[in-house]
């Protein structure tokens, strides 16, 4: 029916249009350069070629993810961090403070009680880049700074419903075959270190209290007896119970003054958010919260009375047979954190109500 000839020839035709269209397109590519600049992607579509020679099929899939950079714009309190993620077993991110690598960043860690008048970035934010709020203090000790809901894309906190959250510690489940944990030998009964003292913080009323009814050993800059670090531990684990007081009251505030005592195998005596916020971060049988006394005498007669029962005392450690508790590493487990988040999280956030949430 068809006929073959004809066919030919209209395909020879087609043919020879393909030809002169295509030289037409390969010239006009040639000379032609665009002069839409795109936003650079390059950031994102970089890909590693150190590991090529030796990829295997997953590391062919880790490859394709591109690096993540996150620039710590100032180190925190001053105190230069450990810029590596490895511990954590975080992969394929950079962490640097090199402010000339701020146009490749993708996210920018700045340290709330570091910021001066003038000390942010001032170049123009690159459209995928991220600016972290980073504050491990509480709102009573963070200055309010001006346009800082304008600022700031995530949060990094303490705070369980910050961004990043990141608390002072956590529990963790033991490793099987780890020693069972001992309670270390005991030569005091309560104890507290302290260097900031006002008056009017509920924690000096508190001690106030509670000292007319038992016996606390007390050290710090507020009684002029400075502690180092290694004679804090040495103090903390020979007591059987430990003030952890907190400087102020908020959500979440549960600082290493819970959590360094819970390591060395002392008994935490809690005053900060009420029992219950605790018990969001730590076992319920793990600490002694001053409000589930009535009185501070009350409390006083409970410990004397734990004092004098080790069974009893012994329950406060039951949790060890389950957990252990790791400290964050300050700024670093932030950074990392940071990291892990941006290469999840890479839609457009803002954090436009930062005054409200934190000191509302
Ligand atoms: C690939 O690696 C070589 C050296 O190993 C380097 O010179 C080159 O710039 C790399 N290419 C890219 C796209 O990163
Ligand atoms: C490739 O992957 C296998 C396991 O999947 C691993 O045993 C091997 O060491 C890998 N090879 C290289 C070169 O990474
Ligand atoms: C940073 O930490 C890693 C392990 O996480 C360690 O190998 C390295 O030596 C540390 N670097 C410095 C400069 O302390
Ligand atoms: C405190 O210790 C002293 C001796 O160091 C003792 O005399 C006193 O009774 C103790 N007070 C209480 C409330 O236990
Ligand atoms: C970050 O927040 C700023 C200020 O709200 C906003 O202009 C910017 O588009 C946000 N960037 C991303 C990547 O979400």
């Amino acid at each position: 029916m068809s006929c073959p000839c004809s066919q030919t020839t209209l395909l020879r035709r087609v043919a020879l249009r393909c030809v002169v269209v295509s030289c037409f397109a390969g010239f006009f590519f040639m000379y032609y350069k665009p002069d839409i600049s795109f936003p650079s992607f390059d950031v994102y579509m970089k890909r590693d070629n150190r590991s090529k020679q030796h990829a295997n099929a997953t590391d062919v899939q880790e490859d394709a993810e591109p690096e993540t950079v996150v620039l710590i714009w100032m180190w925190p309190f001053g105190f230069k961090l450990n810029l590596s993620c490895d511990t954590y077993n975080v992969k394929r991110c950079v962490l640097t403070a090199d402010k000339s690598l701020y146009d490749k960043a993708h996210g920018v860690l700045i340290h709330h009680r570091d910021i001066r008048g003038d000390n942010l970035p001032k170049d123009p934010r690159p459209w995928f880049q991220k600016w972290v709020w980073f504050n491990m203090e509480s709102p009573s000790n963070s200055h309010d700074i001006p346009h800082i809901d304008e600022l700031f894309n995530l949060t990094c906190n303490y705070r369980l419903d910050s961004n990043i959250p990141v608390p002072y510690g956590h529990l963790e489940p033991r490793a099987s075959g780890e020693e069972t944990f001992q309670v270390p030998p005991k030569d005091k009964l309560v104890c507290w270190i302290v260097s900031n003292w006002h008056v009017q913080f509920r924690r000096v009323q508190f001690y106030n209290e509670l000292k007319k009814h038992v016996n606390i050993s007390v050290y710090g800059k507020a009684f002029e007896q400075p502690t180092s670090e290694e004679e804090y531990d040495r103090i903390v684990s020979g007591c059987k119970f430990y003030l952890s007081l907190e400087n102020s009251v908020h959500q979440d505030y549960i600082s290493d003054k819970l959590y360094r005592p819970m390591i060395l195998g002392t008994v935490p005596i809690t005053l900060g958010p009420p029992r219950q916020n605790y018990e969001d971060h730590v076992p319920a049988d793990s600490f002694i919260h001053v409000e589930d006394f009535r009185t501070a005498k009350h409390l006083a007669e409970r410990l004397l009375d734990l004092d004098r029962d080790d069974d009893e005392y012994m329950r406060y450690f039951d949790w060890r047979k389950r957990f252990d508790v790791t400290r964050a590493d300050f700024g670093r487990t932030h950074a990392c954190r940071t990291c892990t988040y941006l290469q999840r999280n890479r839609g457009y956030q803002a954090c436009r109500n930062l005054k409200e949430w934190f000191w509302g």
